[in-house]
């Protein structure tokens, strides 16, 4: 690999390039390579990318305390073989449930979408998106999920420790201390609550990680925190930003915006199309379990192996014209994007596959449904907001002109 590629991947790394998917393009006609800034080996082509999240023999996850996720503590994300498999199952009984989304997540995402978005500000006065829309609805979702809507009044901690987690890729030492003080917050304010809801369990799934048993014994007071505080951040950024993407890219492809203006049954297949075009999570990082060859490289034991999923999604193999925005693109097969069997790498791949999805794409689909319904057009009120991040990318604000439909004023 050419010393100047690997300067261009470098540069990305501070999260301010407009356009990483040309860099992603050159990486994706190299091959893999090591990085001394990630201290690891970076994948970019699609056949790469999925091979390094599935094949469980040769890659696996990251400890616990290493690489950028150590803030949060043993998660979910760190386990593998039959403890991951259980234990995700926790959290997959309700929130990949079938039942459930169609029921009463359905009806509580829908009333927290029409509930922010009536509360938008119309044409002419500027509306700010991010503020009152986009980060409310996964925010008020989870807090509701977990029943901890007190302490989704801190979003704050969830900032400090997304912060200083996946996207301290560098490990700046400021950033990465104010997320250890966050999540020192976040964990004093679960201590009591998991004493109260060992005692007196409710319907969610805050409860369940504090009363389901796992080899005979109820996971530790330590473990739950950390899967709180992963969830709290898994669960509410991610959306955000995926939410933030989704409105620009409508506006900068006007000629989308009115192809689901004109067939609401695209809105499936425009959010999956917008999370691979824009994926707000464009990196999944793993460790080689033995010596591997991947895109021809060999990769020795025990090496970080950082796969560019935003890279992944814009293979021109798999996906035909792939840096074109395209609503109706998975028309035919949306469902499966939204599973580890789809192309789409936004959610990643393999057994780690992230066990949001489903909420995830109903919390953007009603949300695009709203908007759809309640205006005839948007627009940006003031200059494009600039697309910012390496680990996790998106525009920081989203002001906008929201016209309503005729029928609306
Ligand atoms: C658009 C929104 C979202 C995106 C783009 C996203 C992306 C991802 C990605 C890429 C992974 C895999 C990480 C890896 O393999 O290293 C993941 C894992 C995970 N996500 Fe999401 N996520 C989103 C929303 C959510 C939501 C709403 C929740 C919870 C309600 C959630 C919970 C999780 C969990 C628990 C995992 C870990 C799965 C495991 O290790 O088995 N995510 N997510």
């Amino acid at each position: 690999m050419a010393s100047e590629l690997v300067e261009e991947f470098h540069s990305l790394i501070p999260g301010t390039s407009d356009d990483p998917y040309a860099t992603f393009k050159r990486l994706r006609d190299n091959a893999v390579f090591y990085s001394d800034v990630i201290d690891g080996w970076v994948v970019s082509r699609w056949s790469d990318v999925s091979r390094a999240l599935q094949d469980t023999e040769y890659f696996t996850p990251m400890e616990a305390g290493s690489g950028s996720s150590g803030i949060y503590g043993r998660t979910i994300l760190h386990m593998s073989g039959e403890e991951h498999r259980k234990k995700s199952a926790i959290l997959a009984r309700r929130l990949r449930s079938p039942k459930r989304l169609g029921g009463d997540i359905g009806e509580l995402i829908r009333h927290i979408v029409k509930a922010s978005g009536n509360a938008l500000p119309r044409n002419p006065e500027p509306a700010d998106v991010k503020e009152l829309f986009t980060s409310v609805i996964p925010l008020e979702v989870i807090g509701e999920l977990m029943t901890m809507r007190e302490a989704t009044a801190f979003p704050d901690w969830y900032h400090q420790i997304v912060a200083a987690s996946v996207s301290n890729v560098t490990g700046d030492p400021a950033i990465h201390q104010r997320g250890v003080e966050a999540r020192e917050d976040l964990f004093a304010w679960l201590e009591p609550e998991i004493i109260q809801k060992r005692e007196c369990p409710t319907e969610d799934l805050f409860s369940d990680l504090c009363t389901i048993e796992y080899e005979q014994e109820r996971l530790s007071n330590s473990e739950i925190k950390s899967f709180c505080a992963f969830l709290l951040s898994a669960g509410i950024e991610t959306t955000d930003r995926a939410l933030v993407n989704l409105y620009r890219e409508l506006i900068l492809w006007p000629e989308q915006w009115n192809k689901l203006q004109e067939n609401h049954d695209l809105i499936p297949s425009a959010v999956a199309e917008i999370l691979r075009f824009r994926p707000p999570v464009q990196g999944a990082v793993r460790k080689t379990r033995q010596k591997a060859e991947l895109g021809e490289v060999q990769i020795p034991e025990g090496a970080k192996v950082m796969c560019l999923l935003g890279a992944a999604n814009h293979d021109q193999s798999i996906f035909e014209n792939a840096d074109q925005f395209k609503v109706d693109r998975f028309s035919d097969n949306q469902r499966a994007q939204f599973t580890p069997a789809g192309d789409n790498r936004a959610f990643g791949g393999g057994s780690h596959y992230c066990t949001g999805s489903l909420v995830a794409k109903l919390e953007m689909e009603e949300s695009l449904r709203y908007v759809l319904e309640n205006f005839s057009e948007i627009e940006f009120s003031g200059p494009i907001p600039k697309e910012v991040g390496f680990y996790l990318r998106s525009s920081e604000s989203l002001n906008l002109i929201l016209h309503p439909k005729e029928t609306n004023v």
